[in-house]
């Protein structure tokens, strides 16, 4: 039976969205072009969440199709990518619809962009090239059966029962970025593993491919960890996922122990790849990679003793990087700067120094030292007693 969700098309989708969709598909009929929603989209408006952006595939070619949009009615093609075929329009509006020529995918190599070929065809076909059942579902918005599922591969069934099952035995071995995918949905949505789908998964962590490139790891890596919930880090050890980057994470993390959550993804990162060899297919950025090597050393060096000697250790320190030790290490020193010696500053200047009748020199430098240890140390602590600590140092000279 055919199954229609036009009642969360119109709860869900806003006026304006409504009347670009509504534009593309009076189009699509006039020139006898079938057009769906696609992918991520149906799957939301079916489990109800709020829509972030909308996906329209063509059956045709999507390029001429948005030309044809932006010539007969009022809107503009703003970006078109030649080699996929896809194009996105601006609506008089304000809103932005992406529309995607239909097409077939072809795995070369693991882990790499798959060939896109035969565009313009079936969307029973191009519905196969996707990674799980639940993305595969599109639905129609042109003919009579206007808002009724187009549905392949039982998507449907597989959003009701909360599971995530791939569509045929290669899909990580084509894709492993999808495993991110799958827990990402999993832990977005709620949902469980297909029992199939678990045991191909944890079959392809057991041999993984140490050659393909990363890049599409590390960005389901980033999109999964910016998932607002606990545990993340936890299930990916827990599911073997941590394998696709890493040899030898930190096993176990404790949340309640991050000081600041700024660049979280990249904290994570740093808990994965800190116990093992950079590989230099992760092609991290100068500044990511001189987080993980100050994280390395510290976990290597002797805990710094004094008030000076932790102030010293730790002041020029990325915030990352004593973020990640301390979720490590629980070293306490740490603990101290952040809350207590962080906060310490000479209070007095040069001139003030000028004013007391010391002549400017490198000597400057000594002396804001020695008033700076003497602060760590809780001996002084206003600005007076700075004035008064250095007088000595003027005796001394005359
Ligand atoms: N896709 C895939 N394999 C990937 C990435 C994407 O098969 N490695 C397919 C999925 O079927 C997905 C579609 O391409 O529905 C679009 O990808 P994306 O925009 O990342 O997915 P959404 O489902 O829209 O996810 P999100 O809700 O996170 O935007």
């Amino acid at each position: 039976m055919a199954i229609s969700i036009k009642q969360q098309f119109e709860e869900l989708i806003s006026v304006e969205y409504k009347s670009a969709i509504f534009s593309a598909s009076q189009i699509a009929e006039k020139y006898n072009i079938k057009i769906y929603l696609i992918g991520g989209i149906v799957r939301d408006l079916i489990l109800k969440n709020q829509i972030k952006d909308i996906d329209i595939a063509v059956e045709a070619d999507a390029i001429e199709f948005a030309n044809l949009l932006e010539k007969e009615t009022d809107c503009e093609v703003i970006a078109i990518q030649e080699n996929l075929r896809t194009a996105k329009v601006k609506f008089k509006n304000g809103v932005e619809i992406d529309f995607a020529s239909t097409r077939e995918e072809t795995y070369t190599k693991s882990g790499v962009l798959p060939v896109a070929h035969n565009f313009g065809c079936s969307l029973e076909k191009d519905v196969k090239r996707r990674d799980f059942a639940i993305n595969t579902l599109g639905l129609k918005l042109t003919g009579n059966d206007k808002f009724t599922l187009v549905d392949y591969f039982n998507g449907y069934k597989d959003i009701l029962n909360k599971k995530i099952r791939i569509l045929h035995d290669k899909s990580f071995i084509d894709d492993p970025s999808r495993i991110i995918r799958a827990l990402k949905f999993k832990v977005r949505f709620d949902f469980e593993f297909e029992e199939q789908t678990f045991t191909l998964m944890q079959d392809y962590l057991n041999n993984v491919d140490k050659t393909m490139p990363l890049e599409r790891i590390k960005s389901e890596l980033k999109q999964y960890f910016s998932i607002q919930k606990k545990g993340l880090y936890n299930y990916l050890i827990e599911t073997n996922a941590y394998k696709l980057i890493s040899n030898n994470p930190i096993k176990e993390v404790d949340e309640t122990t991050f000081q600041n959550e700024e660049n979280l993804w990249f904290i994570y990162f740093v808990l994965l790849l800190v116990n093992g060899e950079y590989d230099e297919r992760l092609n991290l950025a100068s500044i990511e990679k001189k987080i993980l090597l100050e994280v390395k050393e510290m976990l290597n060096r002797k805990t710094p003793n004094s008030n000076l000697e932790i102030y010293n250790e730790y002041i020029d320190k990325n915030d990352v990087s004593l973020n990640v030790y301390y979720v490590i290490s629980k070293d306490k020193t740490v603990e101290k700067f952040l809350n207590a010696l962080k906060q310490i500053k000479v209070l007095i200047t040069g001139k003030d120094l000028i004013e007391l009748g010391f002549i400017p020199s490198a000597y400057f430098n000594e002396l804001f030292e020695k008033i700076l240890k003497e602060k760590l140390e809780g001996k002084i602590q206003t600005r007076e007693e700075e004035l008064e600590f250095v007088k000595q140092f003027i005796k001394k000279e005359e």
